[in-house]
């Protein structure tokens, strides 16, 4: 299987590219980004930086590095907190217009059938983007539900496409001390309820890969769905 990471530098796409790299169903990871990913303590020689300047252009040359994708996870977007530094406009172009333009790229340079693409979205976007816009965020919970929408429809006009939405809540890891910290506090309060619905990096990125390796199970994968798949593969692989 041919898997294109793209938003491999991200707290999600990293993950990915470390994970993808030790699975033997993957035989090519393309890691599609911004700058080159540096991957020390796995074996890297099945993976593939792919460097771009902005995450909606795509010249002949990286459409060619493209071609013949298996599946795609889609990571790039700007998070609620990150879009505070941002004008709306260019966050909706990198949450939006950006993930329509590599979809497209992707299809227009010759995917495998089925081509199967993962769109990150997350927990608390609205299932109607028409519906009342919350007090909170409301633009950026809109416009991620639209966006959220458009992927859904891509089957309509795109042949030969698995599509699926992953709508983790937030995703705790010990990446920096400040992570490892929220870590810890979900795991104490995830003994008894997930309150805050959440996910470790480990189980989100476990059951995303899986999923693309195996075939989704639905089109929808929400924060529970998540972390059962991803402790479900993580119990197997540990056994
Ligand atoms: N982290 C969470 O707790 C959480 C929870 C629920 C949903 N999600 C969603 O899951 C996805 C991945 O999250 P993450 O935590 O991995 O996010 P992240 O670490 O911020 O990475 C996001 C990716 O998007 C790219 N990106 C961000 N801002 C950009 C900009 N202004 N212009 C161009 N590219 C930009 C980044 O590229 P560079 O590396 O080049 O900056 C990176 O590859 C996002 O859609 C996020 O909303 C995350």
């Amino acid at each position: 299987m041919k898997l294109i990471v793209a938003g491999a530098t991200g707290l999600v796409g990293s993950e990915l590219i470390k994970k993808s790299l030790q699975m033997s169903a993957i035989t090519q990871v393309i890691a599609l980004a911004r700058k080159p990913v540096q991957i020390d303590s796995v074996d890297s020689s099945k993976l593939k930086n792919v460097t771009i300047k902005d995450y909606g252009e795509y010249s002949e040359q990286v459409r060619s590095e493209l071609a013949g994708a298996d599946a795609c996870i889609w990571t790039v977007g700007v998070t609620p907190i990150k879009s505070k530094r941002l004008d709306f406009s260019e966050v909706k172009r990198v949450c939006q217009d950006c993930t329509l333009a590599g979809f497209k790229a992707m299809y227009e340079a010759g995917p495998a059938r089925p081509f199967r693409f993962v769109y990150f979205s997350g927990d608390g976007i609205m299932e109607d983007y028409n519906a009342k816009k919350p007090f909170f965020l409301g633009d950026y919970i809109v416009m991620r539900s639209e966006t959220e929408a458009i992927v859904r429809k891509l089957p309509e006009e795109y042949q030969g496409i698995e599509i699926c939405v992953a709508r983790p809540g937030v995703i705790t890891s010990s990446n920096t001390w400040a992570r490892a910290a929220m870590a810890s506090a979900f795991s104490a309060t995830n003994f008894f309820t997930r309150a805050i619905l959440n996910v470790t990096l480990e189980e989100v990125s476990t059951a995303v890969l899986n999923q693309v390796v195996g075939g989704f199970e639905k089109e929808t994968l929400s924060n529970a769905d998540l972390v059962r798949l991803g402790q479900a593969a993580l119990e197997v692989k540990e056994s």
